[in-house]
């Protein structure tokens, strides 16, 4: 079985069974966004206990490269503390399920948790720090993905 493979089952397999799939009713903070070419939405909801995502799910709805890369993402982001979460680079997210060349029309369904997520965390930490000066980097961050 070759790499490429490899990874299309993984896809496939995660967006049978997402990891991380769900609500938190009590998150601390949750952000909605969509992909205006489908229409498909995610939703990430966070639980952060000091400067640490304790929990993380996601819901909503999207291909198979958009529900395989919001639950790989979770993955990543579950546990870590905020700096490294803001640190998740697209090529972290990419490069779990071998998704570095893909086509420039399905990079919108690969990034949208994403696009997400650094919205969410700007959300909460522009309403938790006093300087949100560095935390609007943030912002264009999610902006910029794609
Ligand atoms: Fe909608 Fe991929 S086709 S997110």
């Amino acid at each position: 079985m070759s790499n490429a493979d490899i990874y299309h089952e993984m896809i496939i397999d995660y967006s049978r069974n997402p990891i991380n799939y769900g609500k938190i009713e009590d998150h601390d903070v949750t952000f909605h966004d969509s992909n205006p070419l489908c229409g498909d939405s995610i939703d990430i909801d966070m639980k952060i206990d000091g400067d640490k995502v304790s929990d993380i799910k996601f819901h909503g709805k999207g291909c198979a490269i958009c529900m395989a890369c919001s639950s790989v993402l979770t993955e990543i982001a579950k546990g870590k503390n905020i700096k490294d979460v803001r640190n998740i680079s697209k090529t972290d997210v990419l490069g779990e399920l071998g998704l570095e060349n893909l086509q420039a029309v399905r990079i919108k369904c690969a990034l949208l948790s994403l696009k997400v997520l650094k919205s969410a965390l700007y959300s909460y930490l522009g309403k938790h720090l006093e300087d949100s000066s560095d935390v609007d980097k943030l912002k264009e961050e999610a902006a910029s993905l794609y």
